[in-house]
Formats: structure tokens, C-alpha cells, sequence
């Protein structure tokens, strides 16, 4: 059976993983370096970091890395279970619309875990994007 809220242990490691992964970041034009980790629904964990480009726009989001990553190793119907993201200006920082829309994707019930502006925060993405965009 697999359970849908993490503990506040899953929690703890995910904000680690999250912290060591934003090390990793490319971030030399906004100088704002972006981690994130993703726990799936069978307890596996993958990481990202922002990684930006001399042309902006190409520039990859933390939350999307790690993503791509879990369903290039998993498969298509890998399924986030809560996803963290922080980064290395203790700034509030929740994940950009772009990324609230693949977070939905892959786990339309994922608790999100990030810095709000009054403190930490953990919300489902359905919090952050109501009537998430589905094909079917
Ligand atoms: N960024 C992320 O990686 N994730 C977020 O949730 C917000 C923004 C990155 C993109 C860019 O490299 C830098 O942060 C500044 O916008």
C-alpha cells in the first residue's frame, strides 16, 4: 500500500536532498541556485537543480530536472508523491507555473513543500494550480 502524505521524516530528507542537489546548480546569470527533490509514490527519490543558458529562455527549472530525471528512470507512469524545493537565498520561492503544471502531471495529488512568504509551506498542487490542465 502506498502512503499519499510523507511524514515529517520524508519531509526532512527531501529538504537534504533538495539543499545538497541546489549545490549543483548552473545559475551564473541570476546567481539564484534552485534544488529540488521528489519522493514517488514507491518511496524512490530523484533530485534537481535550475540549470540557465546565455540565451534565458533555455534556461531548466529545479522542480522540472528532477522530474525528468525520476521518469527517465522510471518510466511514464512514475507518480510524484510530494516534491520540496528551496534554495540558496532562503528566499520565499514557490515553484513558477510552468512547473506547478508538470508537477500536476505526475502527481495530481503531490504535497509541494516550499518557503512562503510568512514561513514553510506544504500544500498540494491543486492548491497552488486550481483546474490544472488535463488532455483527458
Ligand atoms: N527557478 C527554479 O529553478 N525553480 C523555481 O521554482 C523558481 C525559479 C530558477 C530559474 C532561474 O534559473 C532562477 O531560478 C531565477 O529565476
Amino acid at each position: 500500500m502506498h502512503k499519499r502524505k510523507p511524514n515529517g521524516d520524508a519531509r526532512k530528507r527531501l529538504l537534504e536532498a533538495a539543499r545538497r542537489a541546489m549545490k549543483n546548480a548552473y545559475a551564473p546569470y541570476s546567481k539564484f541556485k534552485v534544488g529540488a527533490a521528489l519522493l514517488t509514490t514507491t518511496g524512490k527519490l530523484f533530485v534537481g537543480c535550475n540549470v540557465e543558458n546565455a540565451s534565458y529562455g533555455m534556461t531548466n527549472c529545479a522542480e522540472r530536472a528532477a522530474i525528468f530525471s525520476a521518469v527517465a528512470q522510471l518510466g511514464p507512469k512514475m507518480e510524484i508523491r510530494a516534491i520540496a524545493v528551496v534554495n540558496n537565498h532562503n528566499a520565499p520561492c514557490s515553484p513558477c507555473g510552468a512547473c506547478r503544471q508538470v508537477i500536476y502531471e505526475f502527481g495530481p495529488k503531490a504535497v509541494v513543500y516550499f518557503l512562503g512568504s510568512s514561513g514553510p509551506k506544504e500544500l498540494p498542487v491543486t492548491d497552488l494550480l486550481p483546474e490544472g490542465f488535463r488532455l483527458k
